[in-house]
């Protein structure tokens, strides 16, 4: 039996933070007001001279160097993001030439806002389990303050940009083992970006280039999706949830992460939560939080995780890892 593994992590995260202090100089809020609702003390800003593929590269080259590969044995790049480089080519084939990977390799980016990881991570695994692709690396990148207007309290406390990786590889062994992707087009103006080359373009103001979020309506159904998904996921895979070893959800709220956490009867011991220093860094945040608890030493091999998230579509989707 053919299957995708895990087998190198990478992140990194800007220099630059931005603390909750700062913010209140800036806007009327409060680090209480923030840490209390959203578990988030500090967000990393992206550099003026970087660009979002920057931080996926430099996470792509630590997940390679964790996983012993060099570029050129890479044989198919995706790069979730929602706040691509350009519009196109891709930030994939950005990262193509800049890893050094064999042209003619495919590369392409994916769009599925904070879901954008999972999608990804689905989609990878199927190349590499039927055959496709031996080797493929799979980049969660954003430049989320990019798309963010700093005078609206609602949204501007909430995000932050950063970069994860993993590398996937054909293995005897199980990796992963099923993921779930949905979308559901219905709720899109709870949370849209409205810029794009697209109806009524030529009108659109410079505020239609941010994040424009009905927060409070966002966090039921992220609550109430996120619960449903973790029965889906462990139902599919016949997998009972005592058997689950970690959580590693999307970072995007500590209290959405805690009603997860609840549904599957873990203790918070046994779920990565790193929204506290980077804020939610979208389709980043996945592999920025599992990245982190590899590299403490919390994730060992053979352990299984549940990999969850919820955003803009709305998408949402899971995958259940033996990493
Ligand atoms: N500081 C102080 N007060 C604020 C701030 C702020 N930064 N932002 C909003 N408020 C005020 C509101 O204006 C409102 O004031 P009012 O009662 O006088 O009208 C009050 O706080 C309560 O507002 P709510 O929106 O009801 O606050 P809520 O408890 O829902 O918290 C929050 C807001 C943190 C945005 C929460 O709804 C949330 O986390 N939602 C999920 C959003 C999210 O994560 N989106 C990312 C993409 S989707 C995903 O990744 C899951």
């Amino acid at each position: 039996m053919r299957n995708a593994r895990i087998i190198g992590t990478g992140s990194y995260l800007p220099e630059r933070v931005v603390t909750n202090q700062d913010l209140e100089q800036h806007v009327e809020t409060s680090d209480q007001w923030i840490r209390e609702r959203t578990g988030i003390c500090e967000r990393r800003v992206i550099g003026e001279d970087e660009v979002c593929g920057d931080l996926g590269r430099i996470a792509a080259q630590r997940a390679l160097e964790a996983a012993g590969v060099s570029g050129d044995e890479i044989d198919l790049i995706i790069v979730a993001t929602c706040t691509p480089d350009r519009i196109f080519p891709s930030t994939a084939s950005s990262l193509q030439r800049a890893l050094g990977v064999r042209p003619g390799a495919a590369a392409f980016d994916i769009a599925a806002a904070c879901s954008g990881f999972i999608y990804a991570l689905g989609i990878a695994e199927r190349f590499v389990r039927f055959g496709d692709a031996q080797r493929a690396l799979v980049v969660g990148a954003e430049a989320m303050t990019r798309i963010l207007n700093w005078d609206d309290r609602g949204t501007c406390v909430l995000f932050g940009d950063g970069g994860g990786a993993v590398v996937l590889e054909a293995s005897e062994e199980p990796g992963v083992l099923s993921t779930h992707l949905h979308c559901d087009g219905r709720y899109e103006p709870l949370l849209y970006v409205p810029w794009g080359p697209g109806r009524g373009y030529a009108a659109l103001g410079a505020e239609s280039g941010y994040i424009h979020m009905r927060g409070n309506e966002v966090f039921k159904v992220a609550v109430n999706t996120l619960t449903r998904i973790v029965e889906e996921t462990l139902d599919a895979a016949g997998v009972d949830k005592g058997e689950v070893d970690w959580l590693v959800p999307h970072q995007a709220n500590i209290r959405i992460i805690q009603a997860t956490a609840k549904k599957l009867d873990l203790p918070m011991e046994r779920v990565v939560v790193t929204v506290g220093e980077h804020g939610n860094t979208s389709a980043a945040s996945i592999p920025i939080a599992l990245d982190t608890a590899v590299r403490d030493g919390r994730i060992q091999r053979g352990e299984t995780l549940l990999l969850e998230a919820f955003g803009g579509g709305f998408t949402w989707g899971s995958a259940l890892v033996r990493y």
